[in-house]
């Protein structure tokens, strides 16, 4: 068997393969107020019939003034946990583990009233001038962090992560171009990780689950944060607890950036060589040959895959066929599947008929 289809353990979980759907805001909470929708229920199911081994839910807001969009998933009331709590049964009920993206937009939330950053800066031209944190502010942030996770442990989550990348309010912490503060949370390399150490730390006083953090490798600008910058938060990071690095990149300021399959693997594979940390690889990973070929050179350690899982929720499958693994899908599948992927017939007809000859 090949790396993709082999099992992965980290902490308590064990997942099943390391193809993870790579978190994606939906869009979709239709009464804006954070809630989850028959649509959510349905989407992340599919994925998990589909076969992904780690379904991440979407970027959901630890305060309302954190959504991205008011269509957001949101985890800042308790009113939250139980639609939460349907999504995980529903896609435990189709094998897969499932975690959360807890996050919170900053100066980059589209909200109605104010926005809130480390300090006083628009990210571009037409979206809202941030209001500089206070301490009291800062220290409330961290504590919904907490809260989050809290409800997210209620609700039956196997992995949190941590969503510090995309010029997120995280990130406009540890980026020297959205972080100009003179307190200490600004100013030092040291300083302006302060505020997503003291988030893990306030996250891991009540979580003993697998915890990720995503980041953005590089940000594309000759005075932002580099690559370098990231192999000493993540040596921060494995000494905090964080189990695995899932390295994305950009969107901390506007940039060009020159796409291609894999363009973002040089990232998880520099941090899990330099800091002996597992990593996340993503970006344009859509062949299972490309995936394999990641895995099997230690680039990173789980595939995270998006856009091509929207396109089709069985992707698993199709690799499986790709790389002629005999895996595991749904009975009721069966007559589909069984015609292209390497699986034992007979094993199948006793399933159907069991006791009986095939
Ligand atoms: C519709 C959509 C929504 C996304 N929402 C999120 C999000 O909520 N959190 C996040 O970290 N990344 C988000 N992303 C980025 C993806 O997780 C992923 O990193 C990116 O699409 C590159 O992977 P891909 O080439 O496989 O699509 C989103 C991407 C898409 C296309």
């Amino acid at each position: 068997m090949g790396m993709l289809f082999s099992n992965y353990q980290v902490k308590n979980i064990i997942l099943k393969n390391r193809i993870v759907m790579s978190p994606m805001c939906m869009y979709a909470s239709s009464e804006k107020d954070g809630r989850v929708t028959e649509f959510h229920k349905i989407h992340y199911a599919s994925r998990a019939f589909g076969q992904v081994g780690l379904i991440f839910l979407e970027s959901t807001s630890v305060d309302p003034q954190g959504r991205i969009s008011v269509f957001d998933l949101g985890i800042w009331d308790n009113l939250h946990v139980q639609g939460l709590k349907s999504i995980v049964d529903a896609v435990h009920n189709g094998g897969s583990k499932i975690g959360i993206q807890l996050s919170h937009a900053g100066r980059k939330a589209i909200v109605e009233g104010s926005v809130y950053a480390p300090s006083s800066i628009r990210y571009k031209e037409g979206m809202k001038l941030p209001i500089e944190m206070s301490y009291e502010d800062i220290k409330r942030t961290i504590n919904d962090f907490k809260n989050g996770a809290i409800r997210s442990q209620e609700a039956g989550f196997d992995v949190i992560e941590i969503h510090a990348a995309h010029g997120y309010l995280i990130n406009q912490f540890l980026s020297p171009l959205s972080n100009k503060r003179t307190d200490e949370y600004g100013g030092s390399r040291e300083n302006r990780f302060r505020f997503l150490k003291e988030i893990i730390e306030e996250i891991n006083s009540i979580w003993n689950g697998p915890l990720f953090v995503r980041i953005s490798a590089s940000e594309y600008h000759p005075e932002g944060n580099k690559i370098e910058d990231f192999i000493y938060y993540a040596q921060m990071m494995k000494e905090l607890g964080v189990d695995l690095i899932d390295c994305s990149s950009g969107a901390v300021v506007p940039a060009k950036i020159d796409v291609f399959p894999g363009y973002q693997v040089k990232f998880a594979e520099k941090i899990k060589r330099e800091v002996n940390i597992d990593t996340g690889a993503v970006g344009l990973i859509t062949n299972a040959l490309l995936a394999e070929e990641i895995l099997n050179n230690k680039r990173g350690d789980l595939i995270f895959i998006a856009r091509e899982l929207l396109r089709d929720p069985y992707w698993p499958l199709r690799a499986a066929v790709q790389l002629k693994e005999n895996i595991d899908f749904p009975n009721s599948y069966e007559k589909a599947w069984t015609e292209i992927l390497p699986i034992n017939n007979n094993a199948i007809y006793q399933r159907w008929y069991p006791g009986k000859e095939s």
